[in-house]
Order: structure tokens, then sequence, then C-alpha cells
């Protein structure tokens, strides 16, 4: 993988880490202090490698432990981790010491069936020394139309303070947006709520005054974005995935979840 600046770079000042035949990740230096890199791995070298890699375009490194694909899960990634917390934990841990101290190291996991292990797990991971765990209140097997099992947030928010780690738990499943996290933080006791689906439906879910006819004032607008992303980086998968969230609404936020920090709410 090389750094490579696209075509016009003096305009757009994207930033593009390329892989053989396309880009693996761009970025803005306009987003660096609002973005976490997602790592999938099973691997603590190579995560810090990775890490090492882009470490200067990002905040942090959130450690996927939730993903149920098979493309994650059969190379033991993802929500395999949650069952194999030697590795998962010793992830968190390598990135912990070989990224400096500004730079977070997060996690996002799911749900394991018992309570009781949920907590064991949950125990481990924060004692890596981590800034924030994201817990999606589904287990492994659940599928998105079931739903989040928020009731079991609050004991595991608990739990995490109990241990005196001051650590934020951000609480993961069904929340739609601005004032149902109100509902959410309410029931669960958590730090934040990050929010997905909501977001690839409705962007400005986010507000306190969200779009009602996203459809009318954001889509094209967005979509004359993904143009100008399609002429900047040529490449029809982007274009693909850019225009799948605009046909079922539209999102800016794609395939990423973003987050309410608890400020944000207050
Ligand atoms: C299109 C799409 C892509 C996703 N990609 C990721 C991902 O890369 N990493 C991750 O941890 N979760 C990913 N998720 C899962 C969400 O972050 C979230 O855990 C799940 O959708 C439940 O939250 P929700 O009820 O707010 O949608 C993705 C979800 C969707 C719908």
């Amino acid at each position: 993988m090389y750094l490579h600046w696209t075509f016009p770079p003096a305009i757009t000042g994207v930033i593009s880490y390329n892989g053989v035949t396309r880009a693996i990740f761009t970025t803005h230096p306009v987003e660096k202090p609002y973005l976490v890199y997602q790592i999938g791995s099973a691997d603590p070298d190579l995560a810090v490698q990775a890490a090492k890699t882009v470490v200067q375009d990002v905040s942090g490194f959130d450690l996927n432990c939730g993903c149920p694909k098979s493309f994650s899960t059969h190379a033991g990634m993802g929500a395999a981790l949650l069952t194999n917390p030697d590795l998962l934990c010793s992830i968190l841990t390598a990135l912990r010491k070989e990224m400096p101290p500004h730079i977070t190291v997060t996690a996002k996991i799911r749900l394991l069936p018992s309570q009781e292990d949920t907590l064991k797990l949950v125990e481990r991971i924060v004692n890596t020394g981590i800034t924030a765990l994201t817990v999606h209140c589904r287990t492994r097997n659940m599928r998105d139309k079931d739903k989040a099992l928020i009731e079991r947030l609050r004991e595991i928010v608990e739990f995490v303070q109990g241990m005196g780690s001051d650590i934020a738990v951000v609480e993961n499943g069904d929340c739609t947006g601005w004032e149902d996290a109100k509902r959410v933080r309410a029931a669960t006791g958590a730090h934040s709520v990050m929010i997905a689906r909501g977001a690839e439906s409705n962007p400005s879910c986010f507000s306190s005054e969200p779009l009602k006819d996203v459809e009318i004032t954001l889509s094209p607008a967005y979509l004359r974005l993904v143009c100008i992303f399609f002429f900047l980086h040529r490449s029809w998968q982007g274009l693909i995935r850019c225009c799948r969230p605009s046909i079922s609404i539209t999102t800016g936020a794609l395939q990423s979840s973003a987050s309410f920090s608890s400020k944000a709410l207050e």
C-alpha cells in the first residue's frame, strides 16, 4: 500500500491510500479530528502495522469485534473475537502500547448469549486500557430485524463504573435519532449512542431538528456530491456504494456509524 494524492491534489486535498487496483482508504484533513478508523483483525502485529500506516490521518482506532459476516469470522476477525478473548485483548493491548497517547483505542462488541460471560469479557477488555467500549446490544446470531436487547446494557454500564473505570460505554442498536437517544440513554445509562441504519435513512438524525423530507432537501445535493466523487476517483465500486443509501434515501456516513457524545446531547 502506498500514499498518493489523487487528482487534482491542489484542489481537493484528498488523501488516498491506494492498493494495487483501487483506493483502499481515502480521507481529507478536515475529517481527522472526528475520524476513528475501524480495524478488522485477528493478529496484533498486523493490526499495529495497519494502524501505523494511517495514524497520521486519524484520531483513533476501533477494533471490530462484532461483525458476524463470514468474510470476517472465517479468518477469526469480527464477532469471532468474542469467543477468543485472549486474541481480542492482545490486539487491543498491542494497539494501545504502540499508538501515541493522543490516539484513542476503542472496541465495538456484541452481547454474548449469557450476561455473566459478557461481563467477564467486558472486564478483560476494559483492563486493556481502551478509551471507549461500544456494545451492539445483539448477540452474534441475532439479525438487525431482531429487537436490540438494550435492557442488558445498564448492568454492563454499572459494571464498568464499578471497576473504577471512566471509559465511555456507547449503546448501539435500534436508536433512530436525537430524540430517541434520550430514551436509550435513560434506559441504559450509556454515555453515548451509536446510530447506523437510522443515519443511513436520514443523516440529519443527529440534529435536534432532523430534516423531515430528506428525499427533497438532501438527496439531490448528495447525488451531486456522488457525481463529484466519481469524477475524482473514477471508481465504479465507490459509485455503487455511494448510491446504495441514496436509493434507500441517502447518507453521508457511508458504512460507518456515527455516535452522539454525551456532551452533544446535554
Ligand atoms: C450498511 C452497514 C454497514 C455496516 N458496517 C459496519 C462496520 O464496518 N463495522 C461495524 O462495526 N458495524 C457495521 N455495521 C453495523 C452497525 O454499526 C450497527 O452495529 C448495526 O447496524 C446496529 O445498529 P443500528 O440498529 O443503529 O443499525 C454496519 C451496518 C450497516 C447497515
